[in-house]
C-alpha cells in the first residue's frame, strides 16, 4: 500500500501512461464530452462517455450482510510438522501442517461484525479473524473471529440474532439496546459471549494485538481415517491489549478505520504481526463425562484439561494494492477445508457452511471463484464448470479435451482423484430426525466463571457497560436479564441490580423461559437467586 504522499514527484509528461478506456482506445479528451458544437446536445455514439459513467453506476456491489467492514493483509503460514511435542501426522494428514518448516501463503481479513462498510473500527463488537490458506491441496479457510465463543448455538437463529444487532428497521437508529437485550434475554446461550463483548475484550486496541479462534469445532483426519475433534486458537506475538470505552470514543473521534490505519503503518515499516497457531483437540464422540457439549460454540474447551498444542505461525508481510480487489471481493467459507481437515456436526458450523457460499454468489457474483484472490495459488483447478456472469477463463486441465465439460468420458475428459486413503472415517452417527436443543445447555457457568477470572478493572467495565445499556431497556427485559445475570453469578447481579434498583428478591420467582431445560442445580440455583 502506498499513499498519494509516498509516491514522490510525478513523472515527466513523456513518461506518464496514456488514459485508455477498457477497449484500449486512447482517450483525448477526459473533460468534454461529444456534442454537436459546443453549446450542442450530445451524442449517443458516444462509447467513451458511456462506458465511463455506465460503469461508474455499477461500481458498488452490496456490502457483506455482517463483517462489511473489513481489512486484508497477506503473509505465510510456516508449520512446525508437530502438535505440541507430538508428529502432526498422528492426528492429521493435512499436508500445509506435515513438515517443520513448510510455508504456505495466507491472506487475513479482519473486521467488524454489526456496522456497514464505512462504520466505525472503534465500535464495540466482536472481531472476524478469517484466513485464507493458498495450500498446494486447494485453499482452506478458517473464518473466526478474537473472542472464542460465539452467541447462539444452532444457525437457524442467526438471521435472527443479526436483525436485532442491526439498526431498528424503522428509525434505522444503529444498536437499540432494547432490541439488543430483548433477544439476548430470551436466548441465555448468549450470556457467555454477551460478558466478553461487554467487557474491554469487546474494544481491542488494534487488530495486532487481537487473539483469532475458529470457534467452531472442526475435525482432523489422519491417514488411517481416525479423527479427532479439534478447535483452533491464534495467539498474537505481539500481545492482547483491549481498551475502555473512553479510549474507544477518543479513537473514533479521530479515525472511524482507525484499525485498518494501524494494520497497513505496521506492516510497510516492517513491523509485521505474527500470531501462533494452537489447537485443542479431544476424542470423537460426546464426552458424557464434561458438563458441556464439545460441539456448542457457546463454550470453551478448558485449558487444563484440553492443552493449548503449537503447530505454526503466521506473519503478514504485505498490505493490499487494491481495496475493492482484495478486501471487498476475498470470499471465505467454513465449507473451504483440504484433505485432512473436516467438519465436526456443530449446528453453527453447517448452517455457516451453506450461508458463505450462497451470499458469496449473490455479493459477487457466480464466479466469485476465478477472481484473483479467491485463486488457489498451490493448487491447480480443473473444473468442468462453464459460463456464467462474468465468466473469466475456462478451468481445463492439462491435456484435457476442451470439447469434454462433462465426466465420466473416454474422449479425453477430467477423471476422479482417487481418494488419499479410505472413503469412511469417524465414528457411526445414528438417530431419528427431529428438533431437539443439545442436552447439555448450561448457559451460566462459563459465563460465571469468566467474570470471576476477570481482572478488577474489567469486571467494573461489564458492570459498567450492563447498567448503560440495561438502563435504556424496558423493565420486563430488565428483569428476565437481571434473572439471568444472578443465575450466571451472584457478585455480577447484585451490582448490575444496585445500578438498575432491581434486587434478586425482584426476580427470583421467575419462571425459566419455555425455551430451557434447566438441571436440578439450575434449577435449585434459581430458587436461590443472590
Ligand atoms: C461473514 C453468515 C456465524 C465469522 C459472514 C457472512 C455471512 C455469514 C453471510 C458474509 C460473507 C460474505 O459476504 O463474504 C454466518 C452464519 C452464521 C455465522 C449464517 C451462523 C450460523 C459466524 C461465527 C463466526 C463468524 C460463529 C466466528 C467464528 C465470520 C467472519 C466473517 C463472516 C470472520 C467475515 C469474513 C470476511 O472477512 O470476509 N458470516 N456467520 N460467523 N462471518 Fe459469519
Amino acid at each position: 500500500m502506498t499513499d498519494v504522499a509516498s509516491q514522490g514527484p510525478a513523472a515527466s509528461e513523456a513518461d506518464r501512461a496514456v488514459l485508455t478506456n477498457r477497449q484500449g482506445h486512447p482517450i483525448y479528451d477526459n473533460q468534454n464530452q461529444r456534442t454537436v458544437g459546443s453549446r450542442g446536445p450530445a451524442t449517443l455514439e458516444n462509447y467513451q462517455f458511456l462506458e465511463k459513467i455506465s460503469h461508474f453506476d455499477r461500481e458498488r456491489i452490496p456490502e457483506r450482510v455482517v463483517h462489511a467492514r473489513g481489512a486484508t493483509a497477506f503473509g505465510v503460514f510456516v508449520a512446525d510438522g508437530t502438535v505440541g511435542d507430538e508428529p502432526i501426522a498422528k492426528y492429521t494428514r493435512a499436508k500445509l501442517f506435515s513438515e517443520k518448516g513448510k510455508e504456505t501463503e495466507v491472506a487475513l481479513r479482519f473486521s467488524t461484525v454489526a456496522g456497514g462498510r464505512d462504520s466505525s473500527e472503534a465500535a464495540r463488537d466482536p472481531r472476524g479473524f478469517a484466513v485464507k490458506f493458498y495450500t498446494e491441496d486447494g485453499n482452506w479457510d478458517l473464518v473466526g473471529n478474537n473472542l472464542g465463543v460465539f452467541f447462539i448455538r444452532d444457525a437457524i437463529k442467526f438471521p435472527d440474532f443479526i436483525h436485532s444487532q442491526k439498526p431498528d428497521p424503522v428509525t434505522f437508529e444503529r444498536q437499540v439496546a432494547n432490541r439488543v437485550f430483548d433477544f439476548w434475554s430470551q436466548s441465555p446461550e448468549a450470556l457467555h459471549m454477551m460478558t466478553l463483548v461487554l467487557s474491554p475484550r469487546g474494544l481491542p486496541a488494534s487488530y495486532r494485538t487481537m487473539q483469532g479462534f475458529g470457534v467452531n469445532t472442526y475435525k482432523w483426519v489422519n491417514a488411517a481415517g481416525e479423527t479427532k475433534l479439534v478447535k483452533y486458537h491464534w495467539l498474537p506475538k505481539q500481545g492482547v491489549k483491549s481498551w475502555t470505552e473512553a479510549d474507544a470514543a477518543v479513537a473514533q473521534g479521530q479515525e472511524l478505520g482507525v484499525h485498518t490505519k494501524d494494520l497497513y503503518a505496521a506492516i510497510e515499516r516492517g513491523d509485521h504481526p505474527s500470531w501462533d497457531l494452537h489447537v485443542q483437540l479431544m476424542d470423537d464422540h460426546d464426552h458424557p463425562e464434561l458438563d458441556f457439549d464439545p460441539l456448542d460454540d457457546t463454550k470453551v474447551w478448558p485449558e487444563n484439561e484440553f492443552p493449548l498444542r503449537k503447530v505454526g505461525t503466521m506473519t503478514l508481510n504485505r498490505t493490499p494494492q487494491d481495496f475493492f480487489t482484495e478486501s471487498e471481493q476475498i470470499a471465505f467459507g467454513t465449507g473451504v477445508l483440504v484433505d485432512g481437515l473436516d467438519f465436526s456436526d456443530d449446528k453453527m458450523l453447517v448452517g455457516r457452511t451453506f450461508s458463505y457460499s450462497d451470499t458469496q454468489r449473490y455479493r459477487v457474483g457466480p464466479n466469485y471463484l476465478q477472481l484473483p484472490v479467491n485463486q488457489p495459488k498451490g493448487a491447480k483447478v480443473a473444473t468442468n464448470q462453464r459460463d456464467g456472469a462474468m465468466a473469466y477463463g475456462v478451468d481445463l486441465g492439462p491435456g484435457q479435451n476442451p470439447h469434454v465439460n462433462y465426466e465420466p468420458s473416454i474422449l479425453g475428459g477430467l477423471r476422479e482423484a482417487e481418494y488419499p486413503t479410505h472413503d469412511e472415517q469417524g465414528p457411526e452417527i445414528n438417530g431419528r430426525l427431529t428438533r431437539k436443543r443439545i442436552e447439555r445447555t448450561d448457559d451460566y457457568t462459563q459465563a460465571g466463571q469468566r467474570y470471576l477470572l476477570s481482572e478488577q478493572w474489567e469486571k467494573d467495565d461489564l458492570v459498567a457497560n450492563l447498567i448503560a445499556n440495561l438502563s435504556q431497556c424496558d423493565r420486563p427485559i430488565q428483569e428476565r436479564m437481571m434473572w439471568h445475570l444472578f443465575m450466571v453469578e451472584d457478585e455480577l447481579g447484585q451490582r448490575v441490580g444496585d445500578g438498575l434498583g432491581i434486587s434478586a428478591d425482584d426476580v427470583r420467582g421467575m419462571p425459566p423461559l419455555q425455551t430451557q431445560t434447566l438441571t436440578e442445580a439450575e434449577l435449585q440455583r434459581a430458587a436461590n437467586l443472590g
